[in-house]
Parts: structure tokens; C-alpha cells; sequence
């Protein structure tokens, strides 16, 4: 009997049928670029980026399928077919009977707390992403983070103690969040056994728990190859369980929908259903279109679906694993192990000769733009402010649009910085608008 012996190389599970070309720079118009932009990555046109690394929401590469769902679109404000299709699929992902279309994640967010918050409640989570306790703060809520941490396998796991503190405690909390995988730490997952816990506690105090599913795929995943027990298991009924131990979900599709906009509010509970169709109508749209075209939900009903098979999620893993053990042998230091959609470089170790008031991690994200194109993005004192716990410069990669030869060129990039980190330099805030200055701000190099 043959038996099949597992090949070393995992290979991109696609091939390419569409092409975009991409910038090719010299060094000294990436200087002149990077004085024009303020020495803002975010200020720079996408046109003169070489590999685009700063996030990986929306910039995924729709598959051949997604494509020809996008002509069966049916554009009808009402009853439309294509909802018919994509509540389907999210109700055979989550088992929710009670699903909407929103046109981002952000979208579900403010529905959701809109509906069942009141100014003073808390909502703990095992970390809230930006837009989730923006949404929160906004509404007079309390967004309490409480991150396990330690566990090297599960490092987006939740403070079980610190949650029944919060749960037992005088203020209303009206709801628990669990973001899947933990994007603010990282993008680490969560387990299973935690997420149970969590349930089980939910359960004990009366308390809702909601899942940010935005990476519920890669979740899975993780789960998938790192907690014992679900070796055996397809992503997607793993996906379907970490569905089936919460009451509702918010979804940025734009993650592991692999769709370029979308988002999803879906629920079990009839009574919230009923309030988030009220608001969804006042800001969205109407219940069956949701702020989106008809096309998008049966690109959004498929690219659900593609996200959870095996060959796809054994490729994306093994390109994060790729890109870290590169960067770490180029000479630069990660955040270990890294998340499931991304490969932090610490800054503060890269460059201690810079001071958090000079922006290190922005220091080296500008090196790797002017090195070799590679954009990526600052979460340190650019992004939070003198709160910033950490100098990070996250390398998030977008799913199914770059091969394994982009990413050896980021790994080269990332060489030549490595080589210079001691002559490498901090900068100063010279414009800053009063909110999320990261995006705008303009700088100048110190020195
Ligand atoms: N939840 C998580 C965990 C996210 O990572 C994001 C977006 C959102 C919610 C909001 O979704 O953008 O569709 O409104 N994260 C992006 C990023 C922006 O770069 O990590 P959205």
C-alpha cells in the first residue's frame, strides 16, 4: 500500500488568474516619499507601496468563485435572493437564527451596543480592538479589558478570576465579549477550555456573551493544531462550537470573510434581534441589504466558506510562521509566537537607543518602507500616546495576495535594517490632530 509522505513545502493552494502590478522604487524616491508623507505611512499612496503589510482587513484577494457570486448578486431592496444566501451560510457557520448585514465590523459594534448598554455599564473583554471600546466609550460605557495572558499556546485567552470579580461586582455589565483571535495582543487565540469558562461564568451570573469573530477562522485553526483533543475536528466544527458557546456575534467580514467590505450581526435572542433591526434600518439599511450591495453578501456567503478549508488555513499559517522565522533570523526581534494573522517586530528591542518620546517602533516601520517598500504599522506611543505598553511595528498579511517570493523580499527588508539599527534615529511630532493622530500626524527625524 502507497502511503502519502507529507511534502516540506506548503505550497500558496491557489493559482493566480488576475494580476495587479506593483511599485517598483528606488531608494531615493522612497526618501523623497517618506518626507512628503510627514514620515506617515498612512499619508503615503498605495500606488508607491511595494508589499502592503499595514493591515489585513479589506485587502484580501477574492477567489475565482467569489467573483462569479458577485454577477448572481440581486440587487432588490427587499427579499432579495443574495440575503437568502448569505444568511444561510451564517446560520450553518453559527447556528444564529437571527442574522444582519452590516457594512463593516465597526457597524455591528455600534448596533450592538446601541441596543444593550447604558451609560456606566461595564463590558469586560479579553481585549477590546480599538473600534469595538471606541463604540463602547461613546455610549458612556465601560470597556474592561482583562487579558490572561502567560499561556504561550492561547495568548488571547481571558482572566477567568478577574472576569467573576467583574461579574460579581456593583456595576450593570450587560453583555461579555470574546474577540476571536485577540487582535490588540497580538492576534493570539483563544481556547476552547477558556471559552467554556468564560460560558460557564456567563451562565452563573445571567450575563450574555457576545464573539467578535472578525479572524474565527484562524481561531479555529489554532485551536485546531495547539489544544488537545481537536486534532481530529474541521476547522469548521470547531467554528461552529466556538459559535455555539455564545449568544451572538459581531463580524468584520473584511478578516476571514476574505470579502473587501462586509460585516455581520447575528444572535440567538429573539428581544436583542428585534432592537438591532430597529437600528440596523435607521443607519444600515433595510434588513436584507444592510448597508451592503446585493453582490456583496454572495461574495461574503463564499468567502465564509473558504476561509475554514484545511489547505487554505495550513498555507496562511505556515506563511505567518514563515515571515516570523525570517524576520527573527534577519536579525530582528518578534513578539513570540506569533498571532494568526500577523508578526509583531518589538522595537524597543530593535532600538534602545531611541526613546519611546522618539517613536521607536515608527522609527523602524519607516526603515522597513525605506529599505525596501514594505509598508506596515506602528501600535506603540504613535498609536497610544505616552500609555503605550509596548513599541511594536505589527506585519499583518493579507490573505491570498502575496507569494512566498514577497515575503523573502520583506525578509531581505528586513536584513539591511538589521544592519543598521544602530545608526537609526528617532522622530518628533511636529502636527498632530486631537483623536487617532497616528493616522494623520506629521513628524520630522531627530537629529
Ligand atoms: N474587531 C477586530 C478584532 C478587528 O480587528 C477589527 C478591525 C474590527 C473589529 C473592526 O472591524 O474594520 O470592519 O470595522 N481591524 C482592522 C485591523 C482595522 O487592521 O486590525 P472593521
Amino acid at each position: 500500500m502507497s502511503v502519502d509522505v507529507p511534502f516540506r513545502t506548503v505550497i500558496e493552494p491557489f493559482r493566480i488568474k488576475a494580476v495587479e502590478p506593483i511599485a517598483m522604487t528606488t531608494r531615493a524616491e522612497r526618501d523623497a516619499l517618506l518626507a512628503e508623507s510627514g514620515y506617515n505611512l498612512f499619508r503615503l499612496r498605495a500606488e508607491h507601496v511595494t508589499i502592503d503589510l499595514l493591515t489585513d482587513s479589506g485587502t484580501g484577494a477574492m477567489s475565482d468563485r467569489q467573483w462569479a457570486a458577485l454577477l448572481a448578486g440581486d440587487e432588490s431592496y427587499a427579499g432579495s435572493r443574495s440575503f437568502e444566501r448569505f444568511e444561510s451560510a451564517v446560520h450553518r457557520l453559527t447556528g444564529y437564527p437571527h442574522v444582519f448585514p452590516v457594512h463593516q465590523g465597526r457597524a455591528a459594534e455600534r448596533i450592538l451596543f446601541e441596543a444593550v448598554v447604558r451609560p456606566g455599564d461595564v463590558v469586560p473583554n479579553n481585549t477590546h480592538f480599538d473600534t469595538t471600546r471606541a463604540n463602547l466609550e461613546h455610549l458612556g460605557g465601560v470597556a474592561c479589558d482583562l487579558p490572561a495572558g502567560a499561556d504561550p499556546d492561547f495568548g488571547g485567552n481571558m482572566d477567568l478570576v478577574a472576569l467573576e470579580r467583574v461579574l460579581a461586582g456593583e456595576r450593570r455589565v450587560p453583555l461579555v465579549m470574546m474577540t476571536l483571535t485577540n487582535n490588540a495582543v497580538g492576534g493570539q487565540p483563544v481556547s476552547m477550555a477558556n471559552l467554556r469558562a468564560v460560558r460557564a461564568l456567563c451562565d452563573r451570573f445571567g450575563v450574555p456573551l457576545f464573539v467578535d469573530a472578525a479572524r474565527f477562522a484562524e481561531n479555529a485553526w489554532l485551536v485546531k493544531q495547539r489544544e488537545p483533543g481537536f486534532a481530529s475536528e474541521s476547522p469548521e466544527s470547531i467554528a461552529r462550537a466556538m459559535f455555539e458557546l455564545a449568544d451572538g456575534c459581531t463580524v468584520s467580514a473584511k478578516k476571514d470573510g476574505i470579502v473587501n467590505i462586509g460585516g455581520i450581526l447575528a444572535t440567538r435572542r429573539a428581544d436583542w434581534a428585534k432592537q438591532f433591526q430597529v437600528l440596523l434600518i435607521l443607519t444600515e439599511g433595510f434588513p436584507t441589504y444592510g448597508g451592503l450591495a446585493g453582490r456583496d453578501l454572495e461574495a461574503m456567503a463564499v468567502g465564509l466558506i473558504e476561509a475554514l478549508e484545511p489547505e487554505y488555513l495550513r498555507y496562511r499559517q505556515a506563511t505567518v510562521q514563515y515571515l516570523a522565522r525570517g524576520l527573527v533570523k534577519a536579525g530582528l526581534p518578534i513578539v513570540e509566537p506569533p498571532g494568526g494573522h500577523a508578526v509583531f517586530l518589538d522595537a524597543a528591542r530593535a532600538l534602545p537607543q531611541v526613546p519611546s518620546a522618539e517613536l521607536p517602533a515608527q522609527a523602524l516601520a519607516l526603515e522597513l518602507f525605506r529599505e525596501g517598500g514594505v509598508r506596515t504599522v506602528e501600535v506603540g506611543t504613535l498609536m497610544f500616546g505616552p500609555a503605550a505598553r509596548h513599541e511594536l511595528v505589527r506585519v499583518a498579511l493579507p490573505r491570498r495576495v502575496y507569494t512566498a517570493s514577497h515575503v523573502d523580499w520583506v525578509i531581505e527588508t528586513a536584513e539591511r535594517v538589521a544592519a543598521r539599527l544602530g545608526e537609526i534615529r528617532g522622530y518628533r511630532i511636529v502636527d498632530e490632530p486631537p483623536l487617532l493622530r497616528h493616522f494623520t500626524a506629521r513628524l520630522a527625524p531627530i537629529g
